[in-house]
């Protein structure tokens, strides 16, 4: 018999790039509006690109499509849509990357990046039910003194993040570079974190820990390369947000079935599920929790412990925590396991 499928339970994503939610459909949608004409035929002929060989082949088609956001409006429904599917996938909070840097880059204001976001989390909550925190995610492939200078325009400007992330092409362009970013960010009161050991070595995660003094680690999963570097994560209780399929997607893993997600478990490490860049990697949270519980067969209470540990580990107010952790045991006492 097969196995019937847990529900997934409700959660915190705390590892999403906002621009990695824009459905193929929505980039013709806001190219249209925008009269921008796009490198591919049709939907289909976009949808074809969706194959990558590792990050950089991915992060390529990432910025390019990127061009389609140009006005409030647009960083606005991209939001809209993500909260609206988020909804139905159990995320009760989330913590969500935007690359302001990039839109620079390309010749939209801070403000219009930004204010575009911030218009629709502001409203989330009541809206979706879903609580927000935003977070400016730094290229670490462009010099370090930009992006810094990038930060004090958003410190200046009042920006309502809550913490700095990094985030781009890993290979090569080591945390070390970056130590002024964190300590101005720290120095401004945001929280911090930084993709550390989705491509790149172990000592790019010991870097992050011990130089830039991130509160959690997005990806981490080298980090199994260096069993040492494993059993301090577990004594420190150092968060890792794990994207099981987006390390298929991006060849950091060869298939689902080898995602070192349940030695993760079995190690005793602080784990979420999430869903990185969900459009381009073949779904949501809900996706990845279906996906993970189906390849490994997990518990009904090995799915909640892994979504206690996204709420521990998310920057939510103690009230909002607590009140998610109950809705979790509530969700984890109702299943027929738990009888
Ligand atoms: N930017 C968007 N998604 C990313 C990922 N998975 N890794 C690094 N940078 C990213
Ligand atoms: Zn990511």
């Amino acid at each position: 018999m097969v196995a019937e499928l847990l529900a997934t339970p409700p959660c915190a994503e705390i590892h999403l790039h906002i621009e990695g939610t824009l459905e193929p459909e929505l980039i013709f949608e806001l190219a249209a509006r925008n009269g921008i004409d796009l490198p591919y035929a049709d939907l289909e002929d976009l949808r074809a690109r969706y194959r990558f060989t590792d990050l950089q082949s991915f992060l390529d088609l990432y910025y390019s499509n990127m061009d389609v956001l140009r006005t409030e409006a647009d960083f606005a429904d991209m939001t809209r849509a993500y909260l609206r599917r988020a909804a139905t996938a159990g995320v009760r909070h989330v913590e969500m990357m935007m690359d302001p840097q990039a839109h620079l880059l390309r010749g939209i204001p801070l403000e219009t990046s930004v204010r575009g976001v911030c218009a629709v989390l502001e409203r989330s909550e009541e809206e979706f039910g879903i609580s927000t925190g935003l977070i400016a995610a730094f290229l670490r492939d462009r010099p370090a003194a930009e992006a810094l200078e990038v930060l004090e325009e958003l410190l200046a400007m009042g920006a309502p993040i809550i913490a700095i992330g990094l985030d781009s092409a890993e290979v090569g362009n080591p945390p070390s570079w970056f130590v002024e970013l964190y300590r101005r960010a720290r120095e401004a009161g945001l929280r911090t974190v930084a993709h550390a050991g989705e491509e790149g070595p172990p000592t790019y995660i010991v870097e992050a820990l011990d130089l830039l003094l991130v509160d959690r680690i997005d990806h981490g999963i080298t980090c199994l390369d260096d069993p040492a570097l494993v059993e301090r994560l577990v004594r420190e209780r150092i968060p890792l947000t794990i994207c099981p399929l987006s390390n298929v997607r991006l060849q950091a893993v060869e298939s689902l079935a080898q995602h070192p997600l349940p030695q993760m478990l079995d190690h005793g490490l602080n784990i979420s599920v999430n869903s990185d860049d969900p459009a381009y990697f073949g779904g949501y949270v809900d996706d990845n929790f279906r996906t993970v519980q189906e390849v490994f067969g997990l518990s009904r209470a090995q799915l909640a412990r892994l979504a206690e540990d996204s709420i521990e580990a998310s920057f939510a107010s103690a009230g909002r925590r607590a009140e998610l952790l109950g809705e979790v045991r509530a969700w984890a006492a109702a299943g027929p396991e738990a009888a």
